[in-house]
């Protein structure tokens, strides 16, 4: 019998970045008792990494903004096979929720005129992304925190969980490990939120920091509920690329948004070249005009470099291949030209983008003020997650929701910048409402025993494995590493059908070497058994990714497919949905979108 604590909730949040904590002061101000669990410390989330803004159609900066213009944008980014009705609260919700942040406390940059300034931000129509310089993520995250401890919540940090628990299909508990001491805790709970972000982690170049392993996705899957359109990964198009400790690190959007422009090493603004046909009429032709967009002015069109990210990043890695990208492998991202237009530019960039100033100043003895940086695609955010009914976001298990990056829906087939902040504060709030009036409905379940026996003992094997003199068998770090390279290499920017069958058997072969990884010493500060932990989430939604891309075979948003460039008409009608068959295996399906309602086509027609 494994010893553990147990501990007992209404609601449990797995995850504190900005879904959980936004859902955990939802669940708490609806009555019941809220525990939070972090595989971190509090206030360290991927949150954090949206640096640029939070999108929200306050229509500060321009009038001509409203919710249907936010919808529409939001809809042509996902390339229309986002969930509709998530897209349309979010972008109805999103304004209340940013002025009840502010009612807590943020502290936005200002207009003249003392409302919220909205700057630019790739696929927005108009400036709608409301913003703390270059730390807007820092700003909420730091918000909801000092608003959620007042609210009565117990905080488990540094803890990670394992599995959740079921009593029939419902889930009614979560068993996991404090990462610190190595001592399993039990957490039972009327209802529980996943709230835990990416899987960043399973690439090799990533923004991600060390968290972001799809937990929430494979503890939702392997409990049964459904993910879907996992096929569609993001890979932002500005990382670090140098030094080599520091690459993927993000360069804020925020640097296109204030005038940054992307050159290859011939020093041409390569993203005038290729602008979408359904992006042409909303684009910039001219440097002039771009420039004049950027600085507020309601006649020019949007500069090239503010095209959805999808696109941006394909064109880098275009330069990249043909040879004209940058000494590290990148292209240059620059903002320093803009002193050409105004006279205060380096005190301007100082000033609306701090920390980008002082990344590249310590990481890479770069002054942005005066020369270019030297960018390339990182691996941000995945579009695909648990499904979710878009008003409550309980999961197709009873007891079960999710929010923010971990749930799907919204984003469809690519993300726009900024929106991943608002989803977090609109649909974390759904979540912790809905999960709240679940508590309340609904008793305690019954803890299985035997379930529990079964995750520990899968826990601790690992140690045994590693005991006595003819113990075989390899470090997590190995597997870890190896499924991170083959992930980059073949399920990558640019994707094609044998790479993809490759990717699929070798992670069929890392399946087999993750079940005989070995790790040394005892429970306590082991970070070789906590990768040895993550091998399964990782490698959950690796197969998940891979599978469902294989599936799509067409391109469309994040997902762009070599031997199938275009997109087809009949993928746009449907999702691609993954659910676990009796025998664990992964099953896939094609399921159809539903119809959109006509009152939503018709706005989505009318902003075209
Ligand atoms: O570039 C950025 O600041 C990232 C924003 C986001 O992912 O929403």
């Amino acid at each position: 019998m494994p010893e553990y604590q147990t501990f007992e909730h209404d609601v449990l949040v797995i995850g504190a970045g900005g879904a959980g904590l936004r859902a955990a002061i939802e669940a708490s101000a609806g009555g019941v008792s809220v525990g939070m669990v972090c595989k971190s410390l509090l206030g360290k989330a991927h949150t954090v990494m949206a640096e640029g803004g939070i999108a929200a159609a306050l229509a500060n900066v321009d009038d001509r903004d409203n919710w249907k213009v936010h919808f529409a944008d939001t809809m042509r980014g996902g390339q229309y096979v986002n969930n509709w009705r998530m897209a349309e609260l979010h972008a109805r919700e999103a304004p209340d929720r940013v002025r009840e942040l502010e009612a807590w406390g943020a502290v936005f940059d200002r207009t003249q005129d003392g409302r919220i300034l909205q700057r630019n931000f790739g696929g927005h129509k108009y400036p709608r992304l409301a913003h703390v310089g270059d730390r807007t993520g820092l700003e909420m995250i730091r918000t909801l925190q000092d608003h959620g401890i007042h609210q009565g919540i117990d905080v488990h940090m540094e803890c990670t969980v394992l599995s959740l628990l079921k009593e029939g299909d419902r889930v009614v508990g979560a068993f996991a490990y404090e990462r610190e001491r190595g001592r399993f805790k039990l957490f039972r709970a009327k209802a529980i939120i996943l709230a835990t972000g990416g899987i960043g982690r399973a690439y090799k170049i990533t923004s991600n920091s060390w968290e972001y392993t799809g937990d929430g996705h494979s503890l939702a899957f392997q409990a049964g509920a459904e993910l879907i359109d996992m096929e569609f990964v993001q890979f932002h198009p500005t990382g670090m690329v140098w030094p080599p400790s520091v690459c993927g690190i993000l360069v804020t959007e925020g640097v296109r948004g204030e005038g940054g422009i992307l050159v290859n090493n011939q020093g041409r603004r390569f993203m005038f070249d290729d602008i979408p046909d359904n992006y042409r009429t909303q684009t910039a032709d001219s440097e002039d005009e771009g420039w004049r967009y950027t600085q507020g002015d309601k006649n020019a069109r949007r500069p090239p470099e503010l095209l959805t990210r999808d696109h941006v990043a394909r064109c880098i890695v275009r330069e990249i291949k043909a040879g004209r990208g940058s000494p590290h492998g990148g292209v240059f991202l620059d903002i320093a030209w803009i002193k050409q237009r105004l006279p205060n530019a380096a005190d301007h960039i100082k000033r609306k983008l701090p920390s980008m100033y002082h990344q590249f100043k310590q990481l890479a003895d770069i002054d942005i003020t005066k020369e270019q940086m030297e960018i390339g695609p990182t691996t941000h955010y995945v579009m695909g997650g648990i499904r979710v009914n878009s008003d409550t976001q309980m999961s197709g298990l009873p007891g079960l929701f999710a929010a923010g990056e971990c749930a799907a829906g919204i984003n469809g087939a690519n993300r726009l910048g900024g929106n991943s902040l608002s989803d977090l504060l609109v649909f974390g709030k759904r979540a912790g409402e809905f999960a709240a009036k679940f508590a309340k409905e609904n008793k305690l379940g019954a803890i299985d025993a035997g379930q529990v026996d079964e995750v520990a003992h899968n826990a601790l094997e690992p140690f045994e494995r590693s005991a006595g003199p003819s113990a075989r068998g390899e470090s997590a770090y190995d597997v870890q590493h190896d499924l991170q390279e083959m992930m980059q290499d073949l399920v990558g920017i640019v994707r094609k059908e044998d790479e993809m069958v490759r990717a699929l058997e070798g992670i069929d072969q890392l399946w087999k070497r993750a079940e005989k990884v070995i790790v040394h010493g005892n429970r306590e500060y082991n970070p070789g058994w906590h990768t040895a932990l993550d091998l399964t989430n990782l490698l959950t939604v690796s197969e998940a990714i891979t599978r469902s891309a294989l599936e799509r075979k067409e391109s469309r948003g994040g997902h762009f497919r070599d031997d199938y460039t275009n997109k087809d008409a009949a993928f746009g009608k449907v999702n691609v949905v993954l659910s676990r068959g009796a025998d664990g295996s992964m099953q896939i399906r094609r399921e159809p979108i539903p119809e959109i309602p006509s009152e939503l086509s018709q706005i989505i027609e009318e902003m075209k």
